[in-house]
């Protein structure tokens, strides 16, 4: 689907995005650089990365891989390094690298929930460390214009509560928790803006193909009223709206990005029957005489 935003929206921006070589995060790499950023990717899996930087440069953008992993410091610091080094800049930083599977809370083990802990939470902070001194205003790189900004991934799942999710929900409250921290001391104190983006179920990633394989996701549209597949697509867009001018005013905001799903509530009452109960209900609590309890008419 062809793009709403200018092409050139993001020209001149220089982008560090971790998990940019699969799923979400690569969409995110793909549109960034076709609106014009220069994009460096972070992930653990050499193969993976290479497959996503050629496809990058097929489409004539600039790109770069780094492996790391986000819950090693050192390997943050490095990768945030190099992509100052490689470009002379580092603009916008995006924390979608994520860990998941489906289990019930009493077959998690506190390591595998520590896991996931690490990897979301602790290494979103992490990342958000180690590139504070190049995003910050007046930092290396960085003309006097202003500072750079962060976007960082989670989810809806903690808005409840999420079967079989307790340590992805954990971690993705932390995750907004983090991201809404920032926004205050550091758009505060060194002019950077950090939003977050709540996607729902998005069709064609990872994260759906583990948490909701086919048999799962057909069964789910019977008992969700809203239930619907977002693409790729639709978050990268919001990204670039919040990572591009169109969001300069916008700080500590977490953009849910899943089509209104989280309302979702079976509908206890057919729509036809709304009015005429509804009126009905209307007239015998005005008919009501005074000091009669509503059980007794
Ligand atoms: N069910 C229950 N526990 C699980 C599990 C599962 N499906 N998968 C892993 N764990 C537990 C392990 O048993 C281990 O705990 P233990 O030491 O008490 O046994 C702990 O989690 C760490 O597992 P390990 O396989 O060593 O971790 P890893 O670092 O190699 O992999 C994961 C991290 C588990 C998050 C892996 O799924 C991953 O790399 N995911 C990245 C991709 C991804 O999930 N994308 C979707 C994003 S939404």
């Amino acid at each position: 689907m062809e793009s709403p935003f200018k092409a050139e929206v993001l020209k001149g921006k220089v982008a560090l995005i971790t998990g940019g070589g699969s799923g979400i995060g690569f969409e995110i790499s793909t549109q960034f650089g076709k609106h014009g950023a220069s994009i460096a990717i972070m992930g653990r899996r050499k193969q993976v990365l290479d497959f996503a930087v050629s496809a990058l440069h097929s489409q004539g953008i600039q790109a770069v891989g780094f492996e790391g992993d986000v819950r090693k410091q050192e390997d943050a610091k490095r990768v945030v390094e190099s992509t100052f080094k490689h470009f002379g800049s580092l603009d916008i930083l995006v924390n979608a690298a994520a860990g998941n599977f489906l289990v019930s809370a009493e077959d998690l083990s506190p390591n595998g929930f520590r896991t996931v802990m690490d990897i979301d939470s602790v290494g979103t902070f992490t990342m958000c460390h180690e590139a504070l001194k190049y995003l910050k205003k007046g930092g290396p790189g960085r003309n006097s214009s202003g500072g750079g900004t962060i976007l960082n991934i989670s989810a809806t799942l903690h808005y409840t509560a999420s079967w079989y999710q307790i340590h992805v929900s954990a971690a993705k409250a932390a995750v907004d928790a983090t991201t809404r921290n920032l926004a205050l001391e550091w758009g505060t104190d060194y002019d950077i803006r950090v939003n977050g983006i709540a996607p729902g179920p998005i069709s064609d990633t990872p994260g759906m193909s583990k948490l909701a394989p086919d048999e799962i996701n057909s069964r789910s549209k019977d008992y969700m009223p809203l239930y619907k597949l977002g693409e790729k697509w639709d978050i990268a867009m919001a990204a670039i709206y919040l990572a591009s001018d169109a969001g300069k005013f916008i700080n500590g905001t977490i953009l849910i990005v899943d089509g209104g799903l989280w309302l979702s509530r079976p509908r206890h009452l057919p729509k036809e029957e709304v009015k005429q109960l509804s009126r009905a209900v209307e007239k015998r609590s005005r008919d009501k005489p005074i000091g009669v309890p509503t059980s007794k008419l």
